[in-house]
């Protein structure tokens, strides 16, 4: 009862409080490389016209389970899931669950506010925690954080077109290449639309037939229920039979296939090296067609893999909405970070620092709009816009399939200028410009294009 001190005169010491396992602060002399990745993210990702959103870091569970789907390990193992006490007595109990990934949630936030009723393609990208209860090492934490990205709209707002493929994955070399990330390895397969799926997981269930009882038991249960998963086992002694079993690339529709080949040319054109892995069929259920992940050889040691994404062309539906096609990605930062401080130790200094925060958003009126008049063009339309890009300057790319009043319309809503680009200009290295604000149009050569974008004026 009372405050005396015991005899020794010291006040007994109380056990310590740590961070919970799997998780970690982050102390000031890391952060400033934190904050450096974070803000060449926005600097690169506003040049490709990519706003910011932010979504809760819970949701209801409900929305996991159906957009990442029962069966993977995410949802079966690893989400930290409660039940939520209603308060008052109209208000019921509700499963509630802290974001494993952010793509579903973002796709419910698009759904939600209505986004896909413009006709405009969204460019969204979010940066922050993710939860999940995996066993903690090196790269792998409970809470760990992403900086991801995620381009989708209705059909008619092109988000279906395989140049949003290739130009997200162009970024993402752009943006490594920015901070001075090294030997990188992009790696890519289609896994197809939901019906080449459907009859491939059917080939696959039976090819595991008579050699499924030689696998790990979690193999096993996979072949059963969701065989696509056996494709991500790392379990050592199954890699023989698994290296064996069909390849989704036989089991591509026309229509998937030629999707993928005119990513590979736009890639191509665009000169973002590639390697094709068939097994890549990656560890979320929302996947259709293209999916990739980038490797690092430097840092990671077992957990190499940098970042992950890929199509997701009927995640919309499951989750109530319109139709409404997709691509996307997530880095994980800490990751990033880790072979960035890697680097660095082996005496390869990364990038400067020189970039700025809070500098280009989407608020501003891009410098230009890249209209290709053809698909034929797309590539060629990519290629100008790594250019310009690279050169410091916002471009948007529409596609092909758009008619040329459509272009106009979104481009004067968007930016300064509109470059048209058709068979002519390609192959006469010349582009031609209408500036917005004077109503002067002009074909100009390909050396001369820089200069006049920078002009507002319209000034030729
Ligand atoms: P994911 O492959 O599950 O994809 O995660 C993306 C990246 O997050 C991984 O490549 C890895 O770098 C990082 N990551 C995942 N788990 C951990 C962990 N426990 N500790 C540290 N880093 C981790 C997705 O999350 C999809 N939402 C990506 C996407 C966006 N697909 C389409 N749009």
């Amino acid at each position: 009862m009372s405050n005396t001190p015991p005899p020794s005169g010291k006040t007994p010491a109380r056990p310590t409080i740590k961070a919970v396992r799997g998780t970690r602060d982050l102390l000031p002399a890391e952060t400033p490389l934190w904050n450096h990745v974070e803000a060449t993210a926005r600097v690169v990702f506003a040049r490709y016209g990519f706003g910011e959103i932010r979504t809760p870091i819970f949701e209801a569970t409900e929305l996991f389970a159906r957009g990442v789907g029962e069966e993977t390990d995410i949802v079966s193992k690893e989400m930290f899931t409660w039940e939520d006490r209603g308060r008052a007595a109209s208000e019921k109990n509700s499963s509630l669950t802290l974001r494993p990934e952010n793509t579903a949630g973002v796709v419910r936030a698009t759904i939600e506010h209505n986004l896909f009723e413009t006709g405009v393609l969204n460019k969204l990208y979010y940066i922050g925690p993710q939860f999940r209860r995996e066993r903690p090492q090196r790269g792998r934490y409970r809470q760990f954080w992403q900086i991801g990205a995620e381009v989708i709209g209705p059909p008619s707002s092109g988000a279906e077109s395989p140049l949003r493929d290739a130009e997200v994955l162009e970024m993402l070399a752009a943006y490594l290449r920015e901070l001075g990330v090294r030997d990188w390895k992009l790696e890519l397969n289609s896994v197809g639309s939901a019906e080449d799926r459907t009859t491939y997981s059917a080939a696959l269930r039976e090819a595991l037939q008579p050699v499924k009882h030689l696998m790990c038991p979690d193999n096993q249960r996979r072949a059963e229920t969701n065989p696509l998963r056996v494709l991500d086992s790392k379990e050592e002694a199954d890699q023989e039979i698994i290296n064996a079993l069909p390849k989704i690339a036989d089991f591509l529709s026309p229509d998937s296939r030629s999707h993928f080949e005119q990513v590979l040319a736009a890639l191509d054109a665009c000169a973002v090296p590639y390697t094709l892995n068939p097994r890549l069929v990656r560890g979320l259920d929302y996947y259709t067609r293209t999916t990739f992940e980038f490797t690092v050889t430097t840092g990671l040691g077992t957990q190499n893999a940098l970042l992950g994404g890929g199509r997701y062309d009927g995640l919309s539906e499951m989750l109530g909405g319109p139709r409404a096609p997709g691509i996307g990605f997530a880095i994980g930062e800490d990751r990033l970070i880790l072979t960035l401080q890697a680097q660095e130790e082996l005496g390869a200094p990364s990038s400067t620092g020189s970039l700025t925060a809070g500098q280009g958003g989407v608020a501003k009126k891009l410098d230009a709009y890249i209209a290709p008049l053809g698909t034929a063009q797309n590539p060629a339309a990519l290629a100008l816009a790594k250019e310009l890009r690279a050169a410091d300057l916002s471009v948007e790319v529409g596609d092909g399939s758009f008619k040329l009043r459509k272009s106009f319309d979104i481009a004067d809503t968007l930016a300064c200028h509109i470059i048209l680009l058709g068979e002519d200009e390609v192959s006469t290295n010349t582009a031609t410009v209408k500036t917005f604000a004077t109503g002067v149009q002009k074909k100009v050569e390909r050396s001369a294009l820089l200069e006049v974008l920078r002009k507002q004026d319209g000034s030729f």
